[in-house]
């Protein structure tokens, strides 16, 4: 596996190869989610590009980025068990610079649900996406479901800007308790892990209840919340896969998500139906 620093010489080592190129951009902290994207990437692509940046553009004030765990050893071992091919490990000064061209996450879709709690926090998201996208240009990027609505947003910028990728949703992965994998889960203690079960037992509810095709968007939220109190929730929201808000469940066009905190975290989950 290389490792490269600078995304320059990533970009020159990339240049005019004829393999497809499978891209898994990440934080680090890797956990089971990530790997399955990356195996995914390694399913349908000849090369495996990982990167590792903790992005600070899209943290905002008062947020976790100088606290957000990392495991740069850990995670080099991982991506090399998992066959791996680059990994890349920009600095924040080799991706930005002082005073520099930025992107603006769309004026509603952007700032509503984490958007609305973080403003702000996507425009940080896409525009480092979109450099790590042309510093690499796969053919393929990889993004979870799990964080549905940057993925919704990634998928619109590469549609706005007539970029040419494939942006591939891959499946949360989740403990054997139903908690969706995040790196943020290292916070919590383990009081507010079984709090924290909260938010997916919520989303089993809602599950329930559209198998029995009871589908009142409106009823199944109050029963979620039901399951969720005495959680902050930052939302629940039931929207068809255009991100808009639904009367009726969809089946097979709609995603049900939940934002809540426990203790000091912020966690996300959501289920597509
Ligand atoms: O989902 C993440 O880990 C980050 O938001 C991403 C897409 C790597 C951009 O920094």
């Amino acid at each position: 596996m290389k490792i490269i620093y600078d995304p320059l010489e990533l970009q020159e080592y990339l240049k005019n190869r004829s393999e497809t190129i499978g891209f898994v951009p990440t934080m680090g902290a890797l956990h089971e989610g990530h790997i399955s994207l990356i195996k995914k990437a390694r399913e349908q692509n000849e090369l495996v590009v990982v990167s590792i940046f903790v992005n600070p553009t899209q943290f905002l004030k008062g947020e976790d980025l100088d606290s957000y765990p990392s495991k740069n050893e850990a995670d080099t071992k991982i991506c090399k068990l998992a066959n791996v091919d680059v990994l890349f490990f920009p600095t924040k000064e080799g991706m930005y610079l002082n005073d520099e061209v930025s992107l603006l996450a769309p004026k509603v879709r952007g700032y509503v649900l984490e958007g609305a709690t973080r403003p702000g926090h996507f425009n940080g998201v896409l525009t480092v996406v979109i450099k790590l996208l042309n510093i690499v240009r796969p053919t393929r990027a990889y993004f979870g479901k799990k964080d549905a609505q940057q993925l919704n947003l990634i998928m619109l910028m590469v549609k706005h800007l007539f970029m040419h990728v494939e942006i591939i949703p891959v499946d949360t992965v989740r403990d054997s308790d139903g908690l969706a994998k995040s790196s943020r889960n290292v916070y919590l203690s383990p009081e507010e892990r079984v709090e924290a079960l909260k938010i997916s037992k919520s989303l089993h509810e809602a599950s329930k209840l559209v198998s029995r095709r009871e589908l009142n968007s409106r009823q199944i939220e109050e029963k979620m919340r039901e399951v969720l109190a005495p959680l902050e929730v930052a939302y629940v929201a039931i929207l068809n896969r255009e991100f808009e808000r639904i009367d009726e469940i969809q089946i097979g066009n709609t995603v049900i998500l939940v934002e809540a905190v426990v203790g000091r975290t912020r966690l996300l989950d959501n289920i597509w139906v």
